[in-house]
Parts: structure tokens; C-alpha cells; sequence
């Protein structure tokens, strides 16, 4: 991607609003993963994208984040403390946008991975994505990107690892945690969910069946295992 197409107000602000929270060298760290990430596959997913400027058409649209692909360093980070085989797993993330976490996931050897967006504008940048990376990449993964919002998604049966980045409030992830609750009580199996930025949303906290397993300065991973 050109570097015009990098330096733009909404990756500045990112910029400043790392500095205030991590400092200096942490984000320059950040900065030289996510560049990385897109110049080794040859494909955008830095550049943020706000929901006002998206045409979504879900009542939820009020209450989710917007577009900001989740840093390499950071899933890494977080996603080493789910104790899943990546090879017998199956990879959920729950607003996608462009795809990044998706291709990470791939990346560690996930073997079924879904995207779940409610922007056609992101879903069809992922899928363009999706096709450089496939091209790219020795992933042999199985992808699905679904275009949906992620509060109307039946969990499938084998989903393993789900993901959450900061995708939408509280409210909305309460009712997700019913569906997830309802797939693990039709297809008993440990659950692991990553929960990356939650600003103060509680809700999986909140929930009795979900344990922390590790917590820091980026989120929280919990385990959720099947009922008695
Ligand atoms: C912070 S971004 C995370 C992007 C992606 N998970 C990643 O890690 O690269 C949050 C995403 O959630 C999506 N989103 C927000 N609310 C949603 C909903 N109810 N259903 C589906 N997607 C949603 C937004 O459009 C945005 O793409």
C-alpha cells in the first residue's frame, strides 16, 4: 500500500492514542507489526474505517466499534494463553471487519476460521483480502466470512476460540454470551473466548459459567466449560 494511503488523520489519532496508553516503545512496536503484517501479504487491513461512514443495516449499528484491525503482537500475545490444538480448532471472531485476526488465526494453524461483519463494505474488503492472503500464505485453514450481525449468529458445533475485539457494548455481548452458552449446552465442549480492549465491558466477567484465565493490560482470555 502506498504510504499516502498510511499516513492519514485516523491512523494519527491511533498513533496519539497509543502513546497515552502505552507509551513510546510499545507503540512504535505496534506500528512496525501492523505494517509488517500488510506488507508481508501484500493486502490492507491497517487503515481503520469508522461504522458512521459504513452503510450497515442492523439495528445495532449505534452500539458497535468501529473498523481497527487488532495488532500481531497483541493477538499473539493474548491468544498463547487459550490452551486449544490451532490444528482441531475452529476459530470464531465476531465482528471481522477487513479480516486480520482471521488471518492470524491462520497464521497459527487454525483449522476452520470465521469471520462474522456486519459491514458489506469490510466484508467485501476481507474477502479481497482473503484471496491475496490464501494466495500468499501456506494456510490450508477452511474460512468462511459471513456477512451478519454477530448478536443474530448460531454458534456451529465446533467452534472452539472466539474471538472478540472490541467489537460491541455490553448489552449486545450479553446476548451473545446467551448463544454461546446455548451451543455449549446442545454440543457440550471447553470454550475458550479471547476478549481484547473491553473498555469496561464486564459482561463475560459477569457471567458465572465464564473463569479468567488471564488477564492484562490488552483484555482477558476465559474458559467456559460445558455444564454438569
Ligand atoms: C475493533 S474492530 C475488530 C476487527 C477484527 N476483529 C480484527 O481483529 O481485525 C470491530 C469490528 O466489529 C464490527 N462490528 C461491530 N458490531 C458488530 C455487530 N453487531 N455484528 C457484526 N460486526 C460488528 C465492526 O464493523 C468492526 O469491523
Amino acid at each position: 500500500m502506498p504510504a499516502f494511503e498510511i499516513v492519514n488523520v485516523e491512523n494519527i489519532k491511533k498513533v496519539f492514542r497509543n502513546f497515552r496508553k502505552v507509551g513510546v516503545v510499545t507503540t512504535f512496536r505496534y506500528i512496525v507489526s501492523d505494517l509488517l503484517f500488510d506488507m508481508r501479504y501484500k493486502i490492507d487491513t491497517i487503515n481503520t474505517a469508522q461504522l458512521d461512514t459504513l452503510k450497515i443495516d442492523s439495528q445495532n449499528k449505534s452500539v458497535g466499534n468501529y473498523y481497527e484491525g487488532t495488532n500481531a503482537y497483541i493477538f499473539q500475545k493474548m491468544i498463547s494463553h487459550a490452551q486449544v490444538d490451532p490444528s482441531k480448532s475452529c476459530f470464531v471472531d465476531f465482528g471481522s471487519g477487513k479480516g486480520k485476526a482471521m488471518f492470524m488465526a491462520a497464521e497459527r494453524g487454525f483449522r476452520k476460521i470465521i469471520g462474522v461483519e456486519f459491514s458489506i463494505e469490510l466484508v467485501e474488503v476481507n474477502r479481497k483480502n482473503l484471496e491475496i492472503f490464501k494466495s500468499r500464505s501456506k494456510s490450508k485453514a477452511e474460512f468462511e466470512i459471513l456477512h451478519m450481525d454477530a448478536s443474530e449468529y448460531a454458534i456451529p458445533a465446533d467452534a472452539n476460540l472466539l474471538f472478540f475485539s472490541n467489537p460491541f457494548n455490553e448489552e449486545l455481548t450479553t446476548k451473545v454470551i446467551g448463544n454461546i452458552l446455548k451451543s455449549c449446552d446442545q454440543s457440550p465442549r471447553e470454550i475458550w473466548v479471547v476478549h481484547l480492549h473491553p473498555q469496561g465491558n464486564m459482561a463475560f466477567a459477569k457471567s458465572p459459567r465464564f473463569k479468567v484465565v488471564y488477564e492484562a493490560r490488552e483484555g482477558f482470555v476465559f474458559q467456559l466449560e460445558p455444564a454438569d
